[in-house]
């Protein structure tokens, strides 16, 4: 079913008439407007493309703003005077790196000024040109998690997603609906930007939208469809390996790094790649005694390294920083976009196979030969395969969460029971698995605190009904199929 357009609020003729016309205005001013979201006169140009908020390293909270305007827009805390945000990067048009190139790719444009402002300690509220900015939450009760966003054009595979159907590329309707229920927290499991090819001529699905790895593509693929969850809780994002260097990674470190910007961690250089592409990990708490540990695996490879491997031993390093944020707390989601443990149709849809990344699996493994991971690891998030699943071991690894059905393409032929005799790993014992290919989302609720965390999870479909509901907590999941709820 077509109805509206939720990147734009209008009927799709409609919409495309107002992108035709308006091209420059894929900038959220005209965009707002023409949601009608836009109701101040004469503020139009001082509105920010994106307003969002950040949960970084150390516990630090950043707003970040996105502005075609000439300079960055003031932020107000609590009722303290306006002062102007702080330059992140500014606008450029960089060369296409040479790894990126191909027949058709252009510069890289970078229209949007990126501003920031780092949250004062005891700040309550803030404001961006008047909107109101999601602020740190004092108790996180609800978490969203969504990954694997963006709507696929890759001619390498010949895959051209709809990006103009609401249903075939769902991520608006995603985050309206996770947007309603109110989240404390969101957690992108990363994979934001899939726009890498141009829709090919005749391909009505895709005609007529933005590609590239500069922010043209990034405003439709993530920065609009995702509005209505960037304004409702502060996020953390995930780096996928659609963020690595030699792909979007110019943007991830312009729009989405926690770190500050500078020219060697910003993808602009492929000299620079051996540095930009990894990243320190890093702590978010949940409670005085729970958090997610913030993993960048976007470059892993598919394959095991040998110990002599740069990647191995930058891996290998993080981890070892990994584990002493861990001991910080008796509870620890341990966040990547690459599962270790997790199942997929297989190459082709062949056959269901093991997902888990041998890259990673060869890192871990050299520390927790038996785990794979340090035992205060009770659960574990990541994206990557294009479905949702739930895995609960029998042997003594934590719970494993896929999260990567949110607006990509999903795996439509992964098997819904689990294929008898199927190894995930050596020693791994598989206890419950479910599992959905449909498009979706979940929550994490909390249910009681202390060193013994509970969490409910849930699974919903793309209009926020729920699917599946697991009890989560002390390295196990249990779950069962949503019961629906009376009409
Ligand atoms: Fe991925």
């Amino acid at each position: 079913m077509k109805t509206m357009n939720l990147l734009t609020g209008l009927a799709p003729g409609l919409a495309k008439r107002a992108f035709k016309t308006a091209p420059i205005l894929l900038s959220g001013s005209l965009k707002r407007g023409l949601c009608g979201l836009l109701l101040v006169p004469g503020l139009a140009l001082a509105v920010p493309d994106a307003v969002f908020t950040v949960q970084a390293w150390k516990n630090q909270t950043l707003v970040r703003a996105l502005t075609q305007e000439a300079a960055c827009p003031g932020i107000r805390f609590d009722h303290h005077a306006e002062h102007p945000m702080q330059l992140r990067v500014a606008p450029q048009t960089l060369p296409s790196r040479p790894d990126q190139a191909k027949a058709d790719a252009g510069p890289v444009e970078f229209k949007e000024r990126v501003c920031e402002a780092r949250w004062p300690k005891g700040a309550k509220t803030a404001q961006v040109a008047g909107q109101q900015v999601p602020s740190p939450p004092v108790h996180i009760h609800r978490i969203v998690l969504i990954g694997d966003t963006g709507c696929r054009m890759k001619a390498a595979e010949q895959a051209f997603q709809d990006c103009n159907d609401s249903v075939a590329w769902p991520f608006a309707q995603v985050a309206l609906s996770a947007a309603a229920l109110k989240p404390d927290l969101v957690v992108h499991v990363g994979d934001m930007h899939y726009r890498e090819s141009p829709c090919p001529e005749g391909h009505a699905g895709c005609a007529g939208v933005a590609w590239g790895y500069g922010d043209a593509a990034w405003r439709e693929d993530f920065f609009i469809p995702a509005r209505p969850l960037l304004s409702a809780a502060p996020w953390v994002f995930v780096r996928g390996n659609h963020e690595s260097c030699w792909r979007a990674g110019q943007g991830w470190f312009r729009f989405m790094d926690p770190w500050p910007w500078s020219a060697q961690r910003s993808c602009d250089d492929a000299a620079n790649d051996p540095n930009a592409d990894f990243s320190e990990p890093y702590a978010v708490a949940l409670s005085p005694h729970a958090q997610l540990i913030v993993f960048d695996s976007s470059k892993t490879a598919g394959k095991p390294y040998a110990e002599t491997d740069l990647a191995f031993q930058k891996y290998a390093d993080a981890l070892s920083q990994a584990r002493q944020l861990m001991r910080k707390n008796p509870v620890n989601f341990f966040v990547s976009h690459h599962p270790l443990l997790a199942l997929s149709s297989g190459w082709r849809a062949g056959k269901p196979a093991a997902a888990g990344n041998q890259g990673l699996q060869s890192v871990f493994e050299a520390s927790f030969p038996q785990r794979l991971f340090p035992q205060g690891v009770q659960l574990t998030l990541a994206g990557h395969i294009h479905a949702f699943e739930a895995i609960n071991f029998v042997s003594d690894h934590p719970t494993s969460l896929v999260l990567g059905n949110s607006g990509s393409g999903t795996d439509t032929n992964l098997p819904l029971s689990y294929p008898e005799g199927l190894s995930l790993y050596p020693g791994v014992q598989v206890g419950d698995y479910v599992a959905s290919a449909d498009f979706g989302f979940a929550t994490l609720d909390r249910k009681s605190t202390g060193a013994k965390d509970a969490w409910l999870l849930t699974e919903y479909n793309t209009q926020g009904r729920p699917v599946f509901v697991c009890q989560v907590g002390q390295g196990k999941s249990h779950c069962a199929k949503a019961v629906p709820a009376l009409e």
